[in-house]
């Protein structure tokens, strides 16, 4: 593989999810792989599963690392082309991702998006311009639209757990006090379009996903009709794309809670995490053994993990 900043970049789905299955089994396989290699970590925002796991893959692999919070330690990034830099942004973006890339041999960054001007953060402008002026394999550790790591993980638990051979998958809105991204959602539903699984999305009217990344998922707004018979429920809140970064309703109703679970096929319950408890889903789900968020959150390292491997194949 040579980059990874979404699902385009994976040649073969099945391969990559078995590799990341094996690697769980046997995750010091490959230690001299990633020797005297070195993992650049950029972050603009926060993170703890995104970065510890990716961290700790990459020293599975004997890998070592850089870590930057430019949010916090860097100088504030120019993005725009050919402008008079005599605001608060002390380094161009041209600048800043070549001279990081002299030190790292891959580059993976996270950067979320303003959610103010939909056109703008579906661009994925400063993601694809680390990529252009970096000119080293890069990942995502999510972007603007979307989480492919997160997403490579959900189908890898999906595929270690599930009971039968096209299990139910639905996709549920739950409720929450910020305007958060699609990302995860476009991510989630993006990777179930091309898993063996019966896919359905549910949320609330006003809150569609961008038809690129909903692909053939069935669409209803009834969550209870949406959990019946289901065998796995991920819940995410999302902000409206139609209605671009806005919450639309924060109803209680949709709260993940034993008597949604109850309609289910006795499911299990993932969740990319952090959750907040008793908003987006009741104690009684999350701490019921019904609940797999943490061996979901486990995954992540070899997902991680899977990805660093294929690059670093690529380019040893
Ligand atoms: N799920 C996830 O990406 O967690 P973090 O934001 O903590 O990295």
């Amino acid at each position: 593989m040579k980059q990874f900043l979404s699902l385009d970049d994976v040649p073969n789905l099945s391969a990559l999810v078995s590799q990341g299955l094996q690697l769980k089994k046997d995750p010091f396989s490959d230690q001299d792989l990633g020797k005297n290699k070195t993992l650049g970590l950029i972050f603009l925002n926060p993170s703890l599963r995104t970065r510890l796991s990716t961290q700790k893959a990459a020293y599975n692999l004997g890998m070592s690392i850089l870590t930057m919070d430019f949010d916090k330690d860097g100088w504030g990034l120019e993005t725009s082309d050919g402008t008079v830099m005599n605001g608060k942004a002390g380094e161009h973006i041209k600048e800043a991702a070549a001279v990081v890339a002299q030190y790292c041999d891959i580059l993976a960054i996270r950067c979320f998006p303003l959610l103010k001007n939909k056109e703008q953060d579906y661009a994925e402008k400063l993601l694809l311009d680390f990529q252009r002026y970096s000119k080293i394999p890069l990942i995502s550790l999510e972007s603007n639209t979307l989480h492919p790591l997160q997403s490579l993980t959900d189908v890898m638990t999906i595929e270690e757990r599930k009971k039968t051979a096209k299990p139910k998958v639905v996709l549920t809105w739950a409720p929450h006090i910020k305007a958060l991204p699609q990302a995860v959602a476009n991510s989630f539903s993006q990777w179930m379009n091309q898993a063996e699984v019966d896919f359905v999305i549910t949320h609330p009217q006003g809150y569609d996903l961008a038809e690129k990344f909903r692909g053939n998922a069935k669409v209803t707004y009834d969550q209870n009709e949406a959990f019946s018979g289901a065998d796995f429920i991920y819940a995410k809140n999302w902000s409206s794309y139609e209605s671009y970064g806005q919450i639309l309703t924060q109803d209680p109703k949709w709260m993940i809670t034993p008597e949604k679970m109850i309609l289910t096929n006795q499911a299990e319950f993932m969740h990319c995490l952090p959750a907040r408890r008793n908003l987006v889903v009741a104690d009684a789900v999350l701490d019921s053994p019904q609940s797999i968020v943490i061996e979901q959150s486990g995954n992540r390292e070899f997902a991680a993990q899977a990805v660093l491997k294929s690059i670093l194949e690529e380019i040893s």
